[in-house]
């Protein structure tokens, strides 16, 4: 509980009525005596009290809370499907709470106990750590309206998702017709389901293409810039002419650790990203990605968000969106 001021306490200092309280710091000020508004505003100040947002807008419903959580906002990824978000709740007249866990378990449990204290509107989940408990237990028992994407696995729920499978086929095919024969993968050590589908497409398209899947050519290493220039000392010790990596900002970090090396990209190797953010146009080389669609990705789930909303009754939906291979200069014939 909050030992916040509220409108019973400014009512019973003025000793007037909640109701003359809420007509006078509500702009109905002139229906009373200057007297009783002398007391309201002395009160008010005295007391220090801040009109409740979500109090006054249960009265009005003129304006929903949307709340976000997400692993990384330091990620461009998820920055990016954010600020889609912050857009489309904008020109709603919604307001969006975003909070970021750092990949923290247990912040992200805090983060969702926080927004549903506030009484939200609807909560976006893309956070792997919020589970079918907290779904039941804190979600369903509350009767908010939630949307499940990304790194989250409940299926209990809208979802939309993007093809993690097909990205990585995507990848694999187009370097086996480059004629790469060994292609590694960059992984993320403990992956969420979403990667986890990711590396399957990768040992999928390895077959597909009559290429053998060598576990020596999957590197794990942390989700990160530095996870992926740590990953350039592995790399370089396998037979690998390509490398799919889990995303770009692993790939970004492995052009830097190959660069220490001593070692090129695309001549020595072969290098695709996933996600295809804004910054890979600005790689040297530029960086061939996969590119999931992360503006359509926004909008499907706000929209989707906002008519759970007003119809909670809703069937359930999973939507699936496509993802696309964006080459650039990253990539090259082995020779
Ligand atoms: O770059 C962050 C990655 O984690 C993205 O590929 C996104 O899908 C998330 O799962």
């Amino acid at each position: 509980m909050t030992n916040r001021v509220t409108i019973r306490d400014v009512a019973r200092y003025a000793d007037v009525s909640m109701s003359t309280v809420s007509q006078i710091l509500n702009g109905k000020a002139n229906r009373f005596s200057n007297d009783t508004r002398q007391k309201v505003l002395y009160a008010r100040d005295a007391l220090g009290y801040v009109p409740d947002f979500n109090a006054r807008n249960l009265i009005t419903n003129s304006v929903k809370t949307i709340g976000v959580i997400v692993p990384d906002i330091g990620n461009p990824f998820f920055s990016t499907f954010i600020k889609s978000i912050e857009f489309l709740a904008m020109e709603q007249n919604c307001i969006s709470l975003i909070l970021s866990s750092n990949d923290n378990q247990e912040l992200e449990r805090k983060h969702l106990e926080q927004l549903i204290n506030r009484s939200i509107d609807g909560i976006i989940i893309a956070s792997p750590s919020i589970g079918q408990a907290e779904i039941d237990n804190q979600l369903k028992k509350n009767r908010i309206p939630y949307l499940l994407i990304d790194q989250n696995p409940i299926a209990d729920g809208d979802r939309v998702m993007t093809d993690d499978f097909n990205g990585a086929e995507l990848a694999v095919n187009h370097l086996a017709q480059l004629g790469h024969r060994k292609i590694a993968m960059i992984m993320a050590k403990k992956p969420s389901d979403n990667l986890k589908r990711r590396f399957f497409g990768y040992k999928h398209a390895l077959n597909s293409n009559g290429l053998e899947f060598d576990e020596k050519l999957v590197i794990s290493t942390e989700m990160s810039k530095i996870g992926g220039m740590n990953a350039a000392n592995k790399l370089i010790q396998t037979d690998a002419t390509a490398v799919l990596t889990v995303n770009d900002e692993v790939a970004i970090g492995l052009y830097h650790g190959l660069n220490l090396l001593g070692k090129s990209v695309p001549d020595d190797y072969s290098v695709v990203g996933y996600d295809n953010i804004d910054l890979d146009e600005y790689l040297a080389p530029p960086l061939t990605s996969i590119s999931q669609p992360i503006h359509e990705l926004g909008a499907t789930v706000f929209k989707k968000l906002i008519e759970r909303i007003k119809n909670p009754d809703l069937p359930q939906t999973e939507i699936m969106l496509p993802v696309k291979l964006v080459k650039r200069n990253s990539t090259k014939k082995l020779s």
